[in-house]
């Protein structure tokens, strides 16, 4: 079965592009996370840099206010409320609330003032007043829904501690950052993709197109093998596969050459075969006519003078010596070992100078012998020497079937385009299961020296040479038909 490179639907092309293009998508998503988690990550440092640094200085602030209060150099209150309402103002600082706690962690400024006097007991709170240095803190907000960031700073000097200061700063002003980051990644990661796609495409083509073409060329040259040689324009394992298909089609070339060469023996020998059994009937056909001249030359001796006589007799001497050349004509034609070139033949001729080689042979076995030539034209394209061996052969295997009271035909007729050639006889026959055989070399009923059992085979190689068909119906103790059919030339 024959498998075109289109009809492969997981082609090396496809393939490649497939495995290579997973791959990308792959890496592109690996880096593409690494990428965001650390865009992420400097964010979250910034903004906890900023916010600690913001609530440090602050802080300085307050533990000096907190100190001279309880110095008694400036009134309690104001001054930590004007801290915490400058801080809330700057919106750029995204803090959700300010307070500042007393050493008892109570709520003594606050942007919210209901909240003033409050104690917080939950953890956050409770780490966050415990801190001995500045503490960064995240936790969830359910009723505001937001994440924040709680940076709590000790006010204190050395170990004497006044108070904590806590801001809350949202973590929220991220989310349109990283959506963007988010974006631009995968815009990338897309880009990225596609372009490599295409130089995967443009890369896949070139490699596996002088696959394609190399494939093409072997299917040419596998049907056909005189087409040329496969081209090989690159040095590389492609090029390589190239002259090595090449190299084999050589090889085959020459084993195709020496098989036609062992054929060509074959049909030689079984000729040669054949002329050996027709040899003894050839010799009488010469021998008949000789000795009509002999009688003639007698007659013309006896009245030398009679001039009427004598050139009745020369006529047929001439008969004698034209039918003595023809039969050595076709004895030497036929067993001229040639080089087999088609041409255009008539079938009924060749039937004929078939005939005149068995002639003294059917003439000996005293049988009926039938001819029936068809009377339209019946040329053929082909070898006249090698269809008179398949005729000379089909004749011959009638005669060896059929005793005295036999009936041999050979006929000829036109039918739907093409030449029919019929050899029949009434002979012995061949049974069921010989038919399948008979067409196989050295298969033979005959005995030792009659029958090389190379016959038939040969007829079928060179029928089949000619484009046609030989069949066989017989039956046991009925008699045979062989039927060659050959190509009609319009
Ligand atoms: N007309 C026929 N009647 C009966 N048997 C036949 C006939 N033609 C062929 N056969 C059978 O087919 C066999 C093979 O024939 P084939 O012509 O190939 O070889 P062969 O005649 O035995 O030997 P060769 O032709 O090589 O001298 C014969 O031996 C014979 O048994
Ligand atoms: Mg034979």
């Amino acid at each position: 079965m024959k498998r075109g490179l289109k009809e492969i639907r997981w082609s090396l092309k496809r393939r490649y592009i497939a495995y290579t293009t997973t791959l990308i998508i792959v890496l592109m998503i690996v880096v593409g996370y690494v990428e965001k988690n650390q865009e992420e990550r400097l964010l979250i440092d910034k903004a906890e840099q900023n916010g600690i640094t913001l609530v440090e200085a602050l802080g300085v602030s307050c533990t000096n206010t907190l100190l001279y209060q309880e110095l008694g150099l400036i009134e309690e209150g104001g001054l930590l409320d004007n801290y915490i309402l400058q801080i809330m103002k700057n919106k750029k600082l995204h803090v959700v609330y300010a307070m500042i706690l007393d050493k008892d962690n109570r709520i003594i400024a606050h942007n919210d003032y209901k909240k003033y006097g409050r104690i917080y007991n939950d953890s956050v709170s409770l780490k966050a007043t415990s801190a001995k240095k500045t503490l960064k803190q995240y936790y969830y907000d359910p009723i505001k829904k937001i994440k924040i960031l709680d940076v709590a700073t000790p006010l204190a000097i050395s170990t004497k501690k006044w108070g904590t200061l806590r801001v809350g700063f949202s973590m929220e002003f991220m989310k349109p950052f990283l959506i963007k980051l988010y974006i631009e990644i995968i815009l990338v990661a897309l880009g990225f993709i596609f372009v490599s796609v295409i130089i995967t495409w443009v890369l896949a083509k070139r490699l596996t197109e002088p696959i394609s073409k190399l494939s093409d060329a072997m299917d040419k040259i596998s049907s056909d093998l005189s087409h040329p040689e496969i081209e090989i324009k690159n040095r590389d394992e492609i090029g390589l596969l190239g002259e090595k298909f090449n190299k084999m089609i050589d090889r085959l070339r020459q084993a195709k050459k020496d098989l036609e060469k062992a054929q060509s023996q074959i049909i030689q020998s079984e000729k040669l075969a054949s002329i050996g059994r027709l040899a003894a009937g050839v010799a009488h056909e010469i021998n008949n006519p000789l000795d009509g001249i002999k009688d003639c030359f007698q007659m013309i001796l006896k009245e030398p003078d009679n001039r009427e006589q004598t050139s009745k007799y020369i006529k047929l001497i001439m008969d004698g010596l034209k039918r003595i050349e023809l039969i050595v004509r076709e004895l030497l034609d036929f067993s001229k070992d040639r080089t087999y070139e088609m041409e255009e033949v008539d079938v009924n001729e060749i039937a004929e100078s078939s005939l005149s080689l068995v002639n003294y042979r059917i003439e000996k076995k005293k049988i009926v012998f039938k001819k029936e030539f068809c009377k339209e034209i019946t040329k053929v394209f082909g070898n006249k020497y090698q269809l008179q061996q398949v005729l000379i052969n089909l004749i011959m295997n009638s005669l060896d079937a059929v005793d005295g009271s036999g009936v041999v035909k050979v006929s000829t007729e036109r039918e739907n385009g093409f030449v029919n050639i019929k050899v029949s006889d009434n002979g012995s026959g061949i049974s069921k299961n010989n038919l399948n055989k008979i067409f196989d070399p050295f298969f033979t009923t005959k005995e030792q020296g009659k029958g090389t059992g190379l016959g038939l085979s040969v007829s079928l190689g060179i029928v089949e040479k000619h484009k046609g068909k030989i069949e066989a119906e017989s039956k046991e103790g009925v008699g045979s038909t062989f039927k060659v059919s050959l190509p009609l030339i319009r």
